[in-house]
């Protein structure tokens, strides 16, 4: 469907204003449609999502019976990009939100869902053979820099970890995600596979950071 770039940015604003408010209320019900929306205009999900997605594509190609993790899954946007992208298993997610996770489970593509709150993952270690997280980590008020280290745990040995992180927090020293970050790359518990610089989302002023890692 054609939008006009003035529409886009109409539908980014009031992303914006419901997602304060989703931080000052809780109340995630007007978030949850926005996604629904946005997925059906803009054909597939946001900005975000669609870019872990390829990345993640362009690595594994039509692979198939993969145990895929999605973090902070949302309204279950990586489930129905990737499926239509080809790529086969099985989609497992997490996410802090009830409302979210019903969300998810109409979608009908998701094996299993959990609620749980990052940085736990509810799952042993070396149970997944993709980790994905869009729109999820390093961002103001959600999920913790330690999070990473539980992501590296729940993946196999030589799975892939696909994410990611909004420039200006992860460049923040506050935030802690850089440190925790290099410390992996470092210390040889992940290598980086792909990395890119792109738009995070609608609006052009905010840049994101997206990484395709391995666990060593
Ligand atoms: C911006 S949305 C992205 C949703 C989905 N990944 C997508 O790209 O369409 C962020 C999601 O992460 C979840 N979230 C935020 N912080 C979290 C945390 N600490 N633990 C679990 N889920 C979290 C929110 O509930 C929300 O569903």
């Amino acid at each position: 469907m054609e939008q006009s770039k003035s529409n886009q940015i109409n539908w980014f604003s009031e992303y914006t204003n419901t997602a304060q408010k989703v931080e000052k209320t809780g109340q995630y019900q007007p978030l949850i449609e926005w996604y629904d929306q946005n997925y059906e205009i803009f054909e597939g999900g946001t900005y975000a999502a669609k870019k872990c997605c390829q990345f993640l594509h362009q690595h594994i190609g039509h692979s198939s019976n993969l145990a895929i993790l999605d973090l902070g899954c949302g309204t279950g946007d990586q489930g129905r990009i990737l499926s239509e992208m080809g790529v086969k298993g099985s989609f497992y997610g997490i996410d802090m939100s009830l409302g979210m996770l019903e969300s998810a489970k109409s979608k009908g593509l998701y094996k299993e869902l959990k609620q749980s709150i990052l940085p736990e993952i509810p799952y042993p270690d070396n149970t997944f053979d993709i980790v994905i997280s869009a729109g999820t980590l390093c961002t103001p008020g959600n999920a913790p820099p330690q999070s990473l280290l539980e992501m590296i745990r729940v993946t196999k040995s030589a799975g892939i970890l696909c994410f990611s992180y909004r420039q200006h927090w992860f460049e923040n020293e506050e935030s802690g995600w850089k440190k925790i970050h290099e410390e992996m790359l470092e210390t040889g518990l992940m290598k980086q596979l792909l990395f890119k610089v792109d738009n995070y989302s609608m609006e052009r002023d905010i840049s994101g950071l997206f990484f395709l890692c391995q666990k060593c």
